[in-house]
């Protein structure tokens, strides 16, 4: 709550601006040849996730991306060992024990030392809190309803870089492949967005409530391509669920992903039709079960209203900045929309697209 809460992420959005007119500037210096729109988009959310933990850029940016990159790939792979516990000492010769002491003791003096820094006494007050001022903040509140260690301190953080860069840069990319297969819904998003916002140098967070068709967008790619389309469980009762006795303490994986495109709620589910929410109340919230992008319940995405304005905002920029074609020889037969398999669903191959400043 007091990490994610609306105000919070409210108190981000010069951070959101910043990073989101960097990457369009970046992206117009090299508009000759084609964007990896994977790797900028990777960018851009580590940035922004990262401003708002630590309250200031990387020293070491292209660094930490990497940083993440190794992490998340490790994570992503199967170990033997969650099915067969005894099995562990496998870990112990496949790389997997080394990585892991490798990246997270990395990840931990970025940590110790960002924290160092935020208890330097000549440390001034900023004006708004970063998430590790927050943590620290309820850590010395005595009346708290949480006592919070050190090693909370790190490990929150940690999850959130895990749970919120990849999962953020990962929707943007299959929104943009979607749109690039889809020329007419790529026009008429881009159609939107020119007409509200006319004439200004950038999208701003106050226009992004008028842009209803680019909201659907977005719900139509999250449907389609959950970024965290598995997840886990742990029966605490008996229960039966479509015929099958599940006993208590089983372990479930909820598929989000076939959830969402289940042909008993869906009308053609697999084809890319925003339209189908332009009338529709179902939301991803968590309230509407045909579709849960983020989970549901006490476990569901606390990142959830921090990705939203992140994802509008970074996703109405290269619409309205720029036109989008596929590179010269290429055909949208030829766009590969495999997915890879990891810790969260990315697209196999990178996407890469040609980007022609748009006349505004
Ligand atoms: C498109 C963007 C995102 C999607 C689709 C997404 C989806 C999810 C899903 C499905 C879960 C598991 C929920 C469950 O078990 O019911 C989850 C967990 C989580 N997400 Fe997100 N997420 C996104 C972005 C973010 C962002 C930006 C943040 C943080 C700033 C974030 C923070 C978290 C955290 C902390 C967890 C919990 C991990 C845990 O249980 O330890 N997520 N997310």
């Amino acid at each position: 709550m007091e990490l994610l809460c609306s105000k919070r992420v409210q108190s981000f959005h010069t951070v959101r601006n910043q990073e989101v007119e960097l990457m369009t500037k970046f992206n117009a210096r090299s508009s000759s040849e084609p964007i990896n729109l994977s790797s900028l988009t990777l960018v851009v959310t580590n940035n922004i996730v990262y401003r708002a933990i630590f309250g200031k850029k990387s020293d070491n940016a292209a660094g930490f991306d990497e940083l993440m990159r190794q992490v998340q790939g490790l994570l992503g792979k199967t170990s033997t060992a969650d099915f067969f516990p005894w099995m562990e000492w496998l870990n112990k010769f496949n790389g997997r024990n080394a990585g892991m002491d490798k990246y997270f003791g990395e990840l931990d003096e970025i940590l110790d030392q960002e924290i160092h820094n935020h208890l330097h006494p000549e440390r001034s007050k900023p004006e708004n809190e970063d998430l590790i001022d927050v943590l620290l903040r309820t850590q010395k509140d005595s009346s708290a309803a949480i006592s919070l260690t050190s090693e909370h301190i790190k490990a929150v953080p940690i999850d959130i870089f895990l749970a919120g860069n990849d999962t953020s840069s990962a929707t943007l990319v299959w929104t943009m492949a979607e749109l690039i297969r889809n020329p007419s819904v790529m026009k008429k998003a881009q159609d939107e967005i020119r007409q509200v916002v006319k004439g200004k140098q950038m999208v701003e967070a106050d226009q992004l409530p008028k842009l209803i068709y680019l909201k659907s967008v977005l719900k139509e790619a999250l449907r389609l391509h959950p970024p965290a389309p598995l997840v886990p469980r742990e029966t605490i009762q008996d229960c039966t669920v479509g015929g099958y006795k599940i006993p208590a303490k089983t372990r479930v994986i909820i598929n989000i992903k076939s959830i969402g495109t289940d042909r008993k709620h869906w009308e053609n589910p697999l084809e890319f039709r925003p339209e189908r929410f332009l009338n529709s109340s179902i939301d991803f919230g968590g309230q509407n079960f045909e579709m849960v992008p983020f989970g549901v319940g006490r476990r569901g995405c606390p990142g959830m209203n921090f990705s939203i304005p992140l994802l509008e905002l970074a996703l109405a920029n290269l619409l309205y900045r720029f036109d989008w074609q596929l590179p010269p020889g290429m055909t949208s037969e030829d766009l590969d929309m495999e997915e890879a398999l990891g810790l969260t669903m990315h697209k196999k191959t990178p996407l890469c697209l040609a980007a022609t400043p748009a006349i505004i």
